[in-house]
């Protein structure tokens, strides 16, 4: 059996104040989560994060990682800055950083490597927009995005990659993907998946939903069995509701 992990992505949100005051509340209300529970923040609350998540069941996560190991690359932040911090995930592709950032498959692929190949664990993010869904390109393009992200990438890496299905449409804008569409686009990407690694390493694969996702969508996300986690934005900012949505 797999192991669900429901993450937070708490993008640009919490000082370091806040950081330490939503984890502390958040501890006691997941301690006996079943699921793998992660909290990706940003890169200045990281340290107050670890300190705030050390002797609970929260792991470190952060939001992005460049591709390089060092060098003249302005206000980025390398994989191995990221371990010394013990970060464990690092988000890579949100469909963010694709929007505003510039991010494509070729920048997701050549990040991943540098993750993984530091030891980090990723989750990698691939979704539709609504004018793509609406010309009925969803399937083409998630396919399109996975056998990007996974370009040169060896079989043994998947061990150290978790998947995430966002359609962009369904992201901080509260509409969801009903549960059965969220399953059979992810049933593409798993099929995706095996196309390039075979049956066992694609069932292998966890491949979380993410957008809109709260305490009353999550049970019935989570049921579906395609579905093996959540990757949870807005939700993850009040300790009640993400901690409501990991004990979905
Ligand atoms: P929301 O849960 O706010 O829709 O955000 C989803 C998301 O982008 C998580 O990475």
């Amino acid at each position: 059996m797999k192991r669900p992990i429901i993450a937070g992505n708490w993008k640009m949100n919490n000082t370091n104040a806040g950081t330490k005051a939503l984890l502390t509340e958040l501890a006691p209300l997941v301690k006996d989560a079943k699921c793998e529970v992660v909290v990706c923040v940003p890169f200045t609350d990281i340290d107050t994060a670890r300190k705030a998540i050390r002797g609970t069941k929260i792991k470190l996560g952060a939001q992005n990682v460049h591709w390089a190991p060092k060098g003249a690359f302005t206000g980025e932040i390398s994989a191995e800055m990221l371990k010394e911090l013990k970060v464990e995930y690092v988000i890579i592709g949100h469909s963010e950083r694709r929007q505003y950032f510039g991010e494509t498959d070729a920048s997701v692929n050549a990040r991943l490597k540098a993750a993984v190949g530091a030891g980090l664990k990723a989750i990698v993010c691939v979704g539709e927009t609504l004018e793509e869904r609406e010309a009925g390109k969803t399937n083409e393009v998630v396919t399109r995005q996975i056998n990007g992200a996974f370009e040169g990438l060896e079989k043994i890496a998947l061990k150290s990659i978790v998947v995430a299905y966002e359609p962009v449409w369904a992201i901080g804008t509260g509409k969801t993907a009903t549960a059965e569409d969220a399953n059979d686009t992810i049933a593409v990407i798993r099929k995706a998946i095996r196309k390039l690694y075979g049956r066992t390493a694609a069932g292998a694969m966890r491949i979380q939903y993410g957008g809109s996702m709260n305490p009353k969508n999550a049970s019935e996300l989570m049921a579906m069995p395609e579905i093996d986690g959540g990757l949870i934005g807005g939700a993850s900012l009040k300790a009640e509701d993400f901690a409501k949505v990991v004990n979905y």
